[in-house]
């Protein structure tokens, strides 16, 4: 679904349908006092009327009434005056979306002038902010699905926000909107089905969806890979008759970088297009769910392209793997020892532990290039992290507190919750393997399993480099709908990131 978002300071005439706030306890706001008296003390009779109705936060009564200049007056819960800010807005606006469609709203006022003075925050920024609530819960994937006669209908046109601060609103929401885009294009991708997202298609589109933007797109194929030694990589691809690629996507916006200077940040994704265990399958129950495999290098792509769209003055790289996991005649086994990228060998003991091998060698790749001083990796590496944090929390290794402090301000900004989670010499340890450097299963199996994947992958990072892993198993797939994320892909880490690079990573002059 799209609809159009303004902000204005008047009340257009043409609207269907109207939204006002009202706080927790029935008090009025003051839009809805002034719109109280023009239509004879209406709200405050249907108010009392509807005392099951208190305005907590993002509850709504519709209301409709012949009398009214409106088709509809949707009374929008506000909830406490001190719990409001950006993030309650944002979830407000999400929850504002299904009263709206099921009334049938096709061109929408909602009143937010005279809501101001919310602590750490602006009239503008609320106002912005309600309008991505709005955006983020209106995604759909349709894409494979006849419309339905109903759902053509009832389509929101147009959301007006009257605000006194509109030009500012309108301005933020510019860049609201392009962070949107980069969530939706996350969700796209971990919502396609295996057979339509496998490596080359996968490499293609974000070729096609990147460039246009500006961003530099570049794609290793087998050939390529192989030159290079990506042992690790290729044994996971090599069982699908897919072909494996790596995709490397750089973002210039603070200039380009002289050959040789470090650069500043790197984003690194797992791609696993599919992943049904390899020759160490996993078991037939809900096995469709790994098509979501590839949801840290949905993030990844996602991020890239919010950055490019809101044109960041930041200089960013992107490296996915992008391989489909598949027993075959030919599919590495357990038992094999590999040399990766890095010259390290591997004995594989479980070729479901693939994403850590996927992870490995782009981790090299991108040091060995470019040199980052930070890196944050991506994957839904482990179903061990589901068992430790549930849906709500992903799982943050970090290897340098200032890194993990500006995760955490940036989840903390953006609602998407990281939770730190521990690295230690004992969880590096527990990878080593008798008879090669390292094993891809570690010693006590399931137990601790999100940190010993954890502490594989810090073999493969340089001593200087500054590192974060973020373990999205639990929180790149949700079955469920959230205020602002319906269920399916979430996108999950887009918004988180993309702020992670705002605030610390780009040029302020
Ligand atoms: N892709 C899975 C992890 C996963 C599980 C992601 C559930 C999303 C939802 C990963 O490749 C995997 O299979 N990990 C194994 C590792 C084990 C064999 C050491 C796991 O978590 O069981
Ligand atoms: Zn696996
Ligand atoms: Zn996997």
């Amino acid at each position: 679904m799209t609809f159009s978002i303004f902000f204005t300071k008047k009340e257009e005439n043409n609207a269907d349908t109207t939204v006002i706030g009202i706080f927790e306890g029935q008090e009025l706001s003051k839009t809805a006092k002034a719109y109280n008296k023009t239509q004879n003390n209406f709200v405050d009779q249907c108010l009392s009327s509807h005392t099951n109705f208190t305005g907590k936060a993002g509850e709504a009564l519709s209301l409709a009434h012949k009398e009214f200049t409106h088709n509809h007056i949707i009374l929008l819960g506000l909830g406490k005056k001190e719990d409001l800010n950006n993030l309650t807005f944002e979830e407000i606006g999400g929850e504002l979306l299904i009263p709206l469609q099921k009334a049938g709203a096709q061109n929408i006022n909602i009143h937010v002038e005279g809501i101001e003075n919310i602590q750490n925050t602006t009239t503008a920024e609320i106002a912005a902010h309600l309008a991505m609530g709005l955006k983020l819960k209106s995604y759909k994937f349709t894409k494979y699905k006849e419309e339905k006669e109903a759902d053509k209908k009832t389509k929101i046109e147009t959301i007006t926000i009257i605000t006194d601060a509109d030009s500012a609103a309108t301005d933020l929401y510019e860049t609201y909107d392009a962070i949107t885009d980069g969530v939706f294009l996350a969700r796209d991708l971990v919502n396609e089905p295996p057979n339509a997202l496998y490596p080359e298609s996968y490499a293609e589109l974000i070729k096609n969806e990147l460039k246009p933007l500006g961003v530099e797109v570049e794609i290793l194929d087998e050939r390529k890979m192989s030159k290079l030694g990506f042992g690790a990589l290729l044994s996971v691809g090599q069982g699908s008759i897919r072909e494996s690629k790596t995709v490397i996507m750089k973002w210039n916006g603070n200039g380009k970088a002289k050959k040789g200077d470090r650069a500043p940040i790197a984003f690194v994704g797992k791609g696993v297009t599919f992943d049904t265990g390899g020759i160490s399958l996993k078991p037939g129950a809900e096995m469709d769910l790994m098509k979501m495999d590839m949801g840290g290098s949905a993030a990844v792509v996602g991020l890239m392209k919010a950055v490019a769209k809101r044109k960041s003055k930041s200089n960013v790289i992107g490296i996915v793997g992008l391989v489909e996991n598949m027993p075959s005649d030919r599919a590495y086994r357990p038992g094999d020892i590999i040399t990766s990228h890095s010259g390290k060998t591997i004995e594989i003991l479980n070729t479901d532990a693939e994403g850590r091998l996927v992870l490995a060698d782009a981790l090299t790749y991108i040091q060995d290039t470019y040199n980052p001083e930070v890196i944050v990796d991506l994957a839904t590496l482990t179903g061990a992290i589901m068992v430790a944090l549930g849906f709500e929390y992903c799982g943050a290794f970090a290897n340098d507190n200032k890194l993990w402090e500006q995760l955490k301000q940036s989840s903390d900004n953006t609602g998407e919750k990281f939770w730190r989670m521990p690295l230690d010499k004992a969880y590096r340890k527990e990878m080593e393997s008798d008879v090669a450097d390292l094993k891809n299963l570690g010693s006590l199996g399931r137990y601790g399993g999100a940190c010993s994947a954890a502490g594989f992958l810090e073999h493969f990072i340089n001593k200087d480099t500054k590192w974060a892993h973020i373990d999205i198993a639990g929180t790149a797939w949700w079955k469920t709908d959230k205020s602002t994320t319906p269920k399916g892909g979430t996108g999950f880490a887009v918004r988180a990131l993309n702020d992670f690079v705002e605030n610390n990573f780009e040029n302020k002059k």
